[in-house]
């Protein structure tokens, strides 16, 4: 982290678990277990029919919410789909982008990715664009280049005042669910390869400004330890922001100097 430049954000992917009912629970829990300083932004990224039940009972103890995904395109006849337009008016203020789940189980690929970045932006949503390689890419030495193309292709267009309002979250996919996290110096050696593709792109401030959060079997134990790295301003969670008690761990994992 580096909490001079830019902000920290701890993100929960609850992905599709939970049900509306439990919110309010789970946020009385979460509250109970929250530091009273606030080192982090937080926010929960829930299924889109829950966001207005947890925007209502996020309020009290600061969360922010976010969608999962968004469709590309404005309005129409997309049955199923959200828009940003919508997601915008009920009050999400986050959405994820480019899950790999959502590459590998819905087929999207860069250039959707890049369209829905760009569909959050122009309705003041800020995307959390996922980047990140397989096991097999990262066995070829793959890595850096493939993530490189994909923050590439995901940001093509986006202009550095758009930037400032986009989050980056490595998940390598090896680690996600699997228990097997990258180790801190893995998770920072790809971070700070992002913000140099970020750099690249934008330059020096803007590539300064931009978080870069970690994703995949993040938890209460490691957390500390990716936190600490200079380039890792974040934790993309997913189990682990479940369970109210984990996550506020996480979240108290950030107030390191
Ligand atoms: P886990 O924390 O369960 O590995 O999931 C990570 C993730 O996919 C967050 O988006």
């Amino acid at each position: 982290m580096n909490r001079k430049y830019r902000k920290t954000v701890i993100a929960g992917n609850w992905k599709m678990n939970m049900l509306a009912s439990e919110i309010k629970p789970f946020m009385e829990q979460l509250k109970e277990n929250l530091p009273k300083v606030r080192t982090c932004e937080m926010v929960l990224c829930t299924p889109a029919v829950m966001l207005p039940a947890m925007i209502k009972a996020g309020k009290d103890c600061k969360v922010a919410a976010g969608g999962q995904d968004v469709s590309r395109y404005e309005k129409g006849a997309y049955t199923g789909e959200v828009s940003a337009s919508q997601l915008a008016d009920i009050g999400a203020k986050y959405c994820i982008v480019g899950h790999s789940e959502r590459r590998q189980y819905h087929g999207e690929d860069d250039m959707l990715i890049n369209a829905k970045v760009k569909a959050l932006l122009g309705k003041g949503i800020m995307p959390i664009i996922c980047v990140g390689e397989s096991l097999e890419q990262r066995e070829m030495n793959l890595t850096m280049e493939y993530v490189a193309y994909q923050v590439k292709a995901a940001l093509s267009g986006v202009d550095a005042s758009q930037l400032r309002r986009c989050i980056i979250a490595y998940e390598p996919i090896w680690a996600i669910g699997t228990g097997k996290t990258a180790t801190a110096g893995q998770a920072q050696e790809v971070c700070q390869g992002i913000r140099a593709v970020i750099r690249g792109i934008y330059g020096a401030r803007p590539a300064r400004a931009v978080s870069i959060l970690y994703g995949g079997s993040m938890n209460a134990r490691n957390a500390y330890e990716l936190l600490a790295q200079p380039d890792i301003d974040g934790g993309l969670i997913g189990g682990a922001s479940l369970k109210p008690v984990d996550f506020s761990e996480i979240i108290k994992a950030t107030n390191q100097e």
